[in-house]
């Protein structure tokens, strides 16, 4: 009964979940917890604790679209110099277009691909020549850029294993690298776009979750190393926000599905068989319309990273069915986790 409770997002439970009143809006909220300690973290408001920015630089990654482009004209909005960097400025992604109209000498967008060493060398040299005093950094780094894909083990090719880790993990450290010298001569911030998917494993994910995880482990050991040296590094683990941003379309879906399928192992194909598949794929298509439309919680999140005295280890902008699941997964025996969850 607990089991089959749990594993439903909350909106789908039935009316009799405890509640608490929220003390900012008096709203009556649900809890499953009878304390309200266990009121997760994404409806925390941040603006008490931000610190004033005057012009200290900032680099996103991947503001083409979605969070990272959000993000570029927030950060903007808050008096940053911004450095927003774009995979598709050379080939006029609108994006990267609507950034350039607001012609503002506090807000540049520069090509970058992360994976390219070579471009990354360039855009630390766009930033560090722009600077009044290279002597003095730049205050912040946000690894924003990655790219998302689905499937079962035994449907992910080596190849799509590489591609994936290749701009969300090594792409994250390869720019992390790249920028910490002058992050350092700052004592600035260094903050990471994860996932929920980089606490707890789903299945048909793990190309992605994979690469999630490392960037956890990268960030954890980054902050230990800068610990004396005065860089702070944070964690955002955004929930589900896929009908927000870009990661998947339905196009975008269809056709890796049909890649996929082609390039299958026969004997892949004849063990789970097309109807199993193409079962995976319409679900995966349905996923493309869920979650949150409003983004906010996530800008939030990396603005107090940037400007907070004392910013947080970790961020988790998510509503609360992948708060509770979060928790459940990492801190309870998998034994009960896998009965509650993976059926
Ligand atoms: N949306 C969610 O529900 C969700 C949840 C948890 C975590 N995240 C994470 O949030 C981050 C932002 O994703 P998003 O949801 O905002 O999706 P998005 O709209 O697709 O944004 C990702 C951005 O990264 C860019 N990009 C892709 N490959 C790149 C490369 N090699 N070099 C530089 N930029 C590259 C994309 O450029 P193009 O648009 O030109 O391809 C796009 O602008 C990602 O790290 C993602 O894993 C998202």
């Amino acid at each position: 009964m607990l089991a089959t409770r749990l594993s439903r997002p909350l909106s789908r439970l039935p009316g009799k979940t405890l509640s608490a009143c929220n003390r900012e809006n008096g709203a009556r909220c649900p809890l499953l917890l009878g304390s309200t300690s266990f009121i997760p973290t994404g409806r925390r408001t941040y603006a008490a604790a931000v610190e004033p920015v005057g012009s200290k630089a900032v680099l996103v990654t991947g503001c083409d679209s979605g969070f990272g482009f959000s993000l570029a004209k927030h950060l903007h909005s808050k008096g940053f110099l911004v450095f927003a960097g774009c995979l598709m400025k050379d080939k006029g992604h609108d994006g990267v277009k609507e950034l350039d109209s607001l012609n503002s000498d506090r807000l540049r967008t520069v090509q970058l691909n992360v994976c390219s060493s070579e471009e990354v060398e360039k855009v630390v040299e766009i930033v560090r020549s722009s600077l009044k005093d290279p002597e003095k950094g730049m205050w912040g780094l946000v690894n924003n850029a990655g790219i998302s894909t689905f499937g079962e083990v035994e449907f992910t090719s080596m190849e799509t294993y590489k591609e994936v880790a290749e701009v969300n993990l090594w792409g994250t450290v390869r720019t992390t690298k790249s920028f910490l010298p002058l992050i350092r001569r700052a004592k600035g911030r260094v903050v990471n776009i994860s996932s929920m998917l980089g606490r707890m494993a789903n299945p048909a994910r793990s190309p992605y979750c994979i690469t999630k995880f490392g960037v956890e482990a990268f960030s954890d050991c980054l902050r230990y190393e800068m610990r004396s040296l005065g860089v702070k590094v944070s964690v955002v683990e955004p929930g589900n926000f896929i009908a927000a941003t870009s990661l998947y379309s339905p196009e975008s879906i269809r056709a890796i599905a049909k890649k996929m399928w082609d390039e299958l192992p026969e004997v892949v194909r004849k063990d789970y068989g097309k109807k199993y598949f193409d079962e995976k794929i319409a679900k995966m298509e349905t996923y493309c319309s869920s979650g949150s439309t409003d983004t906010s919680p996530v800008i939030d999140a990396v603005t107090h990273a940037l400007t907070a005295t004392t910013p947080y280890t970790r961020y988790h902008p998510m509503d609360y069915y992948w708060w509770l699941r979060m928790q459940i997964i990492t801190h309870l025996p998998g034994a009960i986790s896998d009965m509650i969850y993976i059926r």
